[in-house]
């Protein structure tokens, strides 16, 4: 499917309506980046930017009304996800993207799906997705944002690397739990890196 301009100005103006104001500034910041990093790595930037747009889709939503919406969609969360509440707005905006945007694109999907968690081998699209979000302009918090910035137009793999390291770094520190999913990344990031 060939993503048109209309498309993606239809879901940011409805997204707009619904986002809180930074969130939705936030959202734009990731769609613009993901399209830049489509022109490094040979990615469509249309697709990059709509999977940007939809990324947090489900943002707008309670911890509790999404873990009770992903019942009633059949969506089975497991113990670890809804003892980390902060990854369920992505499974949910998956389920979302597929059903009220019409979002048939697998890889879109798994882009939305995994941008908090990571998983192990990422597509270009999911990569860039993952780091997108931590390296848009509105970030301000993490410490090796500048770093990561660089890395992000140079090295893919090791950028996600790096994230994910400092997203576990910073779990860790606040005695946060950590999905399996993201421990699974991590490890199989590690590895493809040791092997380089
Ligand atoms: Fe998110
Ligand atoms: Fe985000």
């Amino acid at each position: 499917m060939d993503y048109t301009i209309d498309f993606i100005v239809k879901i940011r103006d409805e997204l707009k309506k619904e986002l809180k104001p930074s969130r939705y500034e936030h959202t734009l910041g990731v769609a613009y980046t993901a399209a830049c990093m489509a022109f490094m790595y040979g990615e469509d930037p249309l697709k990059a930017e709509l999977a940007g747009i939809l990324h947090d889709c489900a943002k707008c939503f309670s911890n509790a009304d999404l873990i009770r919406m992903c019942e009633e969609a059949g969506i089975s969360l497991s113990r670890e996800e809804i003892e980390s509440p902060a990854v369920i707005h992505a499974v949910y905006g998956r389920y979302l993207a597929a059903t009220r945007f019409g979002i048939m694109d697998e890889d879109i999907l798994n882009a939305i799906g995994n941008h908090t968690t990571g998983r192990p081998c990422m597509s270009v699209l999911e990569k860039i997705i993952y780091i997108a979000d931590y390296i848009e302009p509105l970030r301000n918090q993490a410490p090796n944002l500048r770093e990561m910035r660089r890395l992000a137009f140079r090295d893919l793999d090791e950028c996600v690397y790096q994230i994910l390291m400092s997203t576990i770094d910073y779990l860790t520190g606040r005695g946060a739990p950590i999905v399996p999913a993201t421990m699974n990344a991590f490890a199989w990031y590690k590895r493809e890196r040791e092997h380089l």
